[in-house]
């Protein structure tokens, strides 16, 4: 049995993500997205918050659980059981960072490996970062985050 591991801060979760997410979820036996602070990320949704979001929206997916961690990525990985971590691949610009991640995690525990998923197209462009900003300034949404997102942001901007 594969089980693996998506990590991310998720700072919100994006359609983009929950594509990977469904996708990952059909090749691996068992998904935990496990749902982080990077430290030089200063998040706008709290590491809670962001697990929420992503629970209410894979509830359908049978092998999916969500969780948050701490710590390195393959110490937690290790805790759980997993092989294998995923990763979603945009463009060119995600490759050298995702690369060197890649290379270190496996200096740390040689025996996990990275698996890259290309995004589908429609999410190419999409950031948490864009998303937050266009969010923030009134902008359109709706087609690229899901509900739950849409609503958070309503309400914390309206408090
Ligand atoms: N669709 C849409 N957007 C996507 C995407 C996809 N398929 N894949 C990535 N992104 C975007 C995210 O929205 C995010 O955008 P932003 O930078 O504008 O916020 C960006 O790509 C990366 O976000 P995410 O996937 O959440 O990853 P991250 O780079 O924030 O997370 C960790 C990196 C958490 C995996 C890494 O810091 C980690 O492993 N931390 C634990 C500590 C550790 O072990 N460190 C050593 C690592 S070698």
């Amino acid at each position: 049995m594969t089980k693996a591991v998506y990590p991310g801060t998720f700072d919100p979760v994006t359609n983009g993500h929950l594509d990977i997410i469904e996708r990952a979820s059909d090749i691996f036996d068992e998904l935990t997205v496990a749902v982080t602070d990077a430290p030089d990320k200063d998040p706008y949704f709290g590491l809670k918050e962001r697990e929420r979001f992503l629970q209410q929206c894979t509830t359908s997916i049978g092998n999916c659980e969500v969780t948050v961690f701490q710590g390195l990525l393959v110490d937690f990985c290790e805790e759980v059981g997993a092989g294998v971590i995923v990763r979603g691949l945009r463009e060119t610009n995600d490759f050298l960072n995702e690369y060197q991640m890649a290379l270190m995690n496996r200096l740390q525990a040689g025996e996990i490996e990275t698996v890259f998923l290309a995004a589908s197209s429609a999410y190419h462009f999409v950031s948490s970062s864009l998303i937050r900003e266009v969010a923030t300034l009134g902008g359109e949404i709706d087609k690229l985050v899901p509900r739950v997102v849409v609503d958070a942001f309503g309400e914390r901007l309206e408090s």
